[in-house]
Parts: C-alpha cells; structure tokens; sequence
C-alpha cells in the first residue's frame, strides 16, 4: 500500500488542469450498454473507479479501450452478467448498470452495496422506481436481481430525496421503456444534465433537462454515443481550496465556473479575489492580507453547496480567523475526517450535523489516515498548508478520484510524493 508524503508550508502558484468528471463518467459508461454498437467517450479521466467501471462492463461481454482520455465501449456482445461484491464495495456506483440492463436486457443482479464510510446510502429509491416501470425486484443472498416479462412501461415517479444515482439509474431505464415516464423531485447535478445530454445524442426523447421533473418518452431503440465529459467541478473545487488554504495564487483551467457557482461564492466571502472566465477561475489574495474571514456552509443538492466539497471547505477553515459553522445534510456520517484534520492542530467540535471550526493561525503536519475519497483530499489541503512533514495513508481512496493528483499539485509548487507504506 502506498502513502502519501507532503512537506507542508509551501504556497501554491500556478495554473492547473482540470480532468474529466468521474461521476459523470461513470453514469455515461453504464449509458452505452443501452444501445449495442462502438461508443466514444471523451475526456474520460483515467481512476480506480473509471477502470473498476469498466471492468465490470467487461463481465458483460463489453468490450473498451484506452486511447489518453477517449475511451471506446463497444457493447455489440453484451450478454447477461452480474455485478459481484467484490467491485460494488469498492464503488458504489456499479448499481448505475441496473436500469440500463433492466431496460435493454430484461434482467440484472447487483450486489448490495452495503453500508459505506459516509453513511447507510441505501438504494431503495432506485429498486422502488425500476419497480414502478414495471420491473421485478427481488433481494437475495445479498444481491437485488431484477427481471422484466415484457418491455419497461412508463410510469410517473417520485423520489422521496432527489437522489442523483437514482435519477440517473430511472432515466437510463425510461429511455428504452414504453411510453412516457415522469420522474418527479429528480436530482438536477451538472453530471445528469451531461448523462440526459448522451442520451438526447443517442436518440432518446427527454424534456425538462436541468430541471427537477425530467419528461421521457420512450424510445424502442437508440445509437451508439459520441459524448463528452463534463470537467469535475468537485476536482476544480479542491486545487481551488487548496491554493486558498496555503495562501497562494493560481488559475484552474478547463473546468465550467458556472458549475461551481456556490463555492465560489463562499470563497470571495472569506475575503479572496475569484476571477471567472468561460472555462476558468483564477484565485487571488486580498490586496490587504487581512487573513482569511470565517464562512458558514449547509450542504445541499446541485445548485446548493456540495457534500463533496464539504471536508476540503471545512480544511480551508481550520485557517480561517473566527468560528466557522458547517452542516452536512446529505449524508449522516460524513466528518470522519474531522479527528485526522484534529491532528494536524485542527480545532473542530462536532454536534449532530454539524462541525464548529475554530480558525487557528497554523496547522502542523502529522500522521494521519485517509478514510474516504473526499475527506482524504481535505488531508490533502490541510497536510498542503501546514507546517512540516505529512503523512497520508491509506491513499487508494484518492485514486479513486483524483487523476495525477501528485503530478498536479507538484506542477503548482508542492512538495509531495508517493511511498511504499
Ligand atoms: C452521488 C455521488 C456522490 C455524491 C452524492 C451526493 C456519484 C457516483 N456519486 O452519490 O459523489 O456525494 O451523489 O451529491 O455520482 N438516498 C436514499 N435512498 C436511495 C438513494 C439515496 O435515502 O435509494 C439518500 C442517501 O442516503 C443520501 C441522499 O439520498 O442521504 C443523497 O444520496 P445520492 O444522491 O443517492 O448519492 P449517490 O447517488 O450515491
């Protein structure tokens, strides 16, 4: 197992690139099994879970390739297939095959995921839902099988929580199913405008895009995609927070601002310059520096803060100069990295949903364990910013979904490096 070492304290200076968005990718790859034929995708970014994605469609007789960022699905011999335990514990996300294969084959099994770092995250929005148009749904031996007689029926659905693997799970189903599906209270993040967008590509009838009610009328058949992915407004949110938290100045390139409207906000809120071109975002000090002013945040869905840049926000505000209140209302258990930042000289009280961060003139560096994706680049930043040697373990979870994240960072002046723990 590698860790990750960084000797903190240096400002960060320069321009960086952003990738393509892994939870746009991975909706867009489950896409393609919808129509049989050669897919392109760009701007795929090259992660753990774009491979693990990939490999599970390989069980499916899906055949893909690598050519730098595009990658070719060619899902001409797709047959039936399951997604074993073994690839949905290390990514969630592998229940995106089930309402395609629902739809184009009558049948998938998926494992459960079963609970995760951040929470229960059921799935019973999207099993509900596939139910609805018609499908079987049968839970077993830790699997959730789902059969169809006959072709998917539209339906009108609501979900309980806009939930965005859910809404993009009933969309892929509605494309292929018969008659007019109308998915209420549906979650509207930037990756599902891109998935609805594919999918337009490919032939299928869909109104209401980036709208909270997505109209499908179903098609009986569609084409092969040629589609790209949308920059990852979650990867630009965190080279921007981190450039604030070591007080540097820098420019995120080939990202979309507009997707990151609420962060940007609450940065140019604690006092920083937050300059915005078409595919942008240049951050700068203040000309006084007055220091960092303390900034509250809620969690919410798409166009509210995102829970994925909770951690790393929260990170920048261990800095900040009064008490900073943040609230995680996604998901329930989501500040495991809270004790790991506490190391680095944090000063965080928990109560509930929410974390009291007190600002403190400087963190220093510490051992310290990555426990899940996002809260491992929040240990990033802090490790980034504070003083002296940090030492990351358990890195696999970044590799999740940051591609050449040490490339990157040193590419702006950090010093950072992998080892062999
Ligand atoms: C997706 C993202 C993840 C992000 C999250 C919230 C992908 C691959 N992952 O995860 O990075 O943190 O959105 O923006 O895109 N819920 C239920 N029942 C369900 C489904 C969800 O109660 O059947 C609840 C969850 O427990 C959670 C909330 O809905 O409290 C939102 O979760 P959801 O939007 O489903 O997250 P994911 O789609 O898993």
């Amino acid at each position: 197992m590698d860790k990750l070492v960084i000797e903190g304290g240096k400002k960060l200076h320069g321009e960086v690139p952003v990738s393509g968005a892994k939870n746009a990718a991975l909706p867009l790859i489950a896409a393609t099994l919808l129509a049989p034929g050669v897919h392109i995708l760009h701007n795929v970014p090259d992660l753990r879970d774009t491979r693990t994605m990939l490999k599970l469609m390989g069980q499916l007789g899906v055949q893909s390739r690598w050519d730098g960022a595009v990658v070719t699905v060619d899902t001409t011999h797709l047959h039936h297939g399951e997604a074993p335990y073994e690839l949905v514990k290390t990514m969630r996300a592998s229940v995106l095959v089930l309402g395609p294969l629902a739809a184009r084959l009558g049948a998938a099994r998926v494992s459960l995921p079963g609970g995760c770092a951040i929470g229960a995250r059921p799935i019973e929005l999207h099993i509900k839902g596939l139910e609805q148009l018609g499908a079987r749904c049968c839970l077993e031996n830790g699997y959730v099988d789902v059969t169809t007689t006959k072709r998917l029926q539209g339906a009108e659905i609501c979900l309980t929580v806009p939930s965005v693997t859910a809404t993009e799970n009933l969309v892929m189903a509605a494309v292929l199913a018969e008659g007019t599906t109308v998915l209420k209270n549906a979650a509207k993040e930037p990756e599902i405008t891109n998935l609805v967008d594919m999918l337009l590509g490919m032939g299928a009838h869909i109104e209401g895009r980036e709208s909270d009610v997505l109209t499908v009328h179903g098609v009986s058949r569609l084409r092969p995609a040629d589609c790209r992915i949308i920059p990852d407004r979650i990867e630009a949110g965190t080279y921007l927070l981190a450039i604030a938290a070591t007080g540097g100045e820098g420019r995120i390139t080939h990202c979309n601002p507009g997707h990151l409207a609420a962060l940007l906000e609450k940065l140019r809120a604690t006092g920083l310059v937050i300059e915005e071109s078409e595919d942008s975002v240049t951050i700068k000090q203040p000309a006084a520096a007055k220091g960092l002013r303390s900034v509250d945040i809620t969690t919410r869905p798409y166009p509210g803060y995102p829970t994925d840049l909770q951690a790393q926000f929260m990170a920048l505000m261990t800095l900040a100069n009064e008490e900073s209140t943040i609230k995680e209302t996604i998901f329930e258990n989501r500040f495991m990295h809270v004790p790991e930042l506490q190391r680095l000289g944090a000063m965080i009280r928990i109560e509930g949903n929410t974390a009291f961060v007190t600002g403190t003139t400087g963190l220093a560096g510490a051992k310290v364990m990555a426990t899940d994706l996002r809260a491992s680049s929040s240990l990033v930043i802090a490790g980034l910013a504070a003083r002296g040697r940090t030492e990351i373990s358990r890195i696999y979870h970044l590799e999740r979904g940051y591609e050449y994240l040490v490339e990157k960072f040193s590419g702006l002046g950090a010093v950072i490096w992998k080892e062999k723990e």
